[in-house]
């Protein structure tokens, strides 16, 4: 049987884990977090995932009942009993300071337990040459051992989408590139046991920037659509027929706007390239702006519904919000870099009070609320700002339990603008 380990079972380690599992492989899923590594030990997990009609919880008990999925705390224990590990602790940011040394400490960890002939593969997303700069020499000084000659180090770019983790980490071709030949050979062996579509760059450095300028052009995207929707909102034009319309010319496809971008994957990238085009004195004023204005598209829906509240009569100060999905994104479990928290944030910084509830997303914040109905009760704005299918929302039931002349800020449409202004509601949508 062929043993593998992965380091960080996050929301991308955990389902990379027991992907894995599904096709025979014994998996230790390695992760500094001793309390959650006990609750995995008991099937649980925050993650929201599921894969040919089962629950991520469903396949992590069988994995671990098969014996196939050991959870630990331990890197010795894991790192002794394979050949090749896969890592995915991620980078944060804070602010905009990157704080490398949490993925500088899972390398010393892993430097110090390598033996000879091992495969170090880094799937986590990275400031452009952390590979061969940082992974590399940590490796090296922690092991004693050098790579290339005693070790194999490769990086290979994570693309997957959380809720459809399990079916992309086998279908969605997947690119890979060692510090050297042997490296990479090693590396595609261990990713072709998973997908079938791993495609060769020359060089890790390659695949760690198409990695990150596939999320930025993203951002560029998503921030041309959030910005033509601030010009659209002003001028009373709905936005998304506006986008319908121009996207009939065969040549363009603009996305959808939103409440802004949230998760760690866009926003990150592109302040990884800045980590290092500011370091090689190289200025990147595209990505820049595209950053500046998907983190202001919570500030201008706040102003967006100041103003429709002050025709009439209301003030922010005096009123409840509702705020029905705290998640960064549709059916998700994960806030962070959420928009929504920063409206909340923004909300009550002015003196607003927010209700928000969200089943999928386990944040113990003053402003939580437990169930749809108490969030909405004598909430005077309800704000819909992601699609989350299990907070049913029901235009009926806002306008029994909110107070009189509420009004509905309907970031997804997903409410019938008539059905909302026959029930009494101001309706304002993207
Ligand atoms: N979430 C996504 O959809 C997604 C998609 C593509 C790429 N990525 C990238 O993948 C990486 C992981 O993302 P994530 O969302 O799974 O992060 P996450 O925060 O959900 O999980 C990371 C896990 O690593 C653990 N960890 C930290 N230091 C460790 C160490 N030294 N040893 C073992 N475990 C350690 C943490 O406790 C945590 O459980 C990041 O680089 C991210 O940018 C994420």
């Amino acid at each position: 049987m062929r043993n593998i380990a992965v380091f960080g079972l996050g929301f991308v380690g955990l389902p990379l884990s027991l992907t894995y599992t599904l096709y025979g492989v014994k998996v230790y899923g390695v992760d500094i977090n001793e309390e959650y590594v006990n609750r995995l030990k008991h099937f649980e997990t925050h993650i929201l995932e599921n894969y040919k009609g089962k629950t991520i919880q469903e396949i992590l008990r069988e994995s671990i009942e098969k014996d196939l999925f050991i959870p630990t705390a331990s890197h010795e224990e894991a790192m002794a009993n394979v050949n090749e590990v896969v890592v995915t602790v991620g980078i944060p940011i804070v602010g905009n300071t990157v704080h490398t040394e949490v993925f500088e400490d899972a390398m010393k960890t892993i430097g110090r337990s390598l033996k000879k002939g091992d495969i170090v593969l880094i799937r986590s997303t990275v400031p452009p040459g952390t590979t061969r700069e940082v992974a590399l020499p940590i490796l090296e000084s922690a092991s004693g051992f050098k790579c290339s000659r005693d070790f194999y180090l490769a990086y290979s770019s994570e693309r997957i989408a959380e809720g459809n983790a399990f079916d992309e980490f086998q279908t969605m071709p997947i690119a890979v590139a060692g510090v050297d030949e042997a490296s990479t050979k090693k590396a595609k062996e261990l990713l072709k046991i998973i997908n079938k579509e791993v495609i060769e760059a020359s060089s890790p450095e390659v695949v760690e920037i198409s990695k990150l300028i596939e999320n930025s052009s993203r951002d560029v995207n998503i921030g041309l659509a959030n910005e033509l929707a601030t010009f659209t909102e002003s001028l009373g034009v709905d936005t998304l027929e506006v986008i319908m319309i121009a996207n009939t010319h065969k040549r363009v496809k603009l996305l959808n706007p939103g409440i802004g971008v949230g998760g760690h994957c866009i926003p990150y990238s592109s302040k990884y390239l800045f980590y290092k085009s500011d370091r090689i004195g190289v200025s990147m004023p595209l990505l820049h702006s595209a950053r500046e204005v998907n983190d202001s598209r919570p500030e201008v829906i706040f102003h967006l519904i100041e103003s429709n509240l002050a025709h009439i009569g209301k003030s922010i100060k005096d009123v409840t919000t509702a705020l029905l999905g705290i998640a960064m994104k549709d059916n998700s479990s994960d806030a962070s870099e959420s928009p929504s928290l920063k409206l909340t944030e923004i909300i009550e910084k002015n003196g607003g009070k927010v209700k928000w509830f969200d089943p999928n997303v386990n944040l113990n914040l003053p402003s939580r609320v437990f169930s749809l109905e108490e969030a909405l009760a004598g909430a005077d704005v309800a704000i819909v700002p992601i699609f989350q299918g299990n907070v049913p929302v029901n235009i009926k039931q806002m306008q029994k339990l909110m107070k009189n002349s509420p009004l509905l800020f309907d970031a997804k449409g997903i409410i019938d603008r008539k059905s909302a202004v026959d029930c009494g509601f101001i309706y304002l949508t993207i």
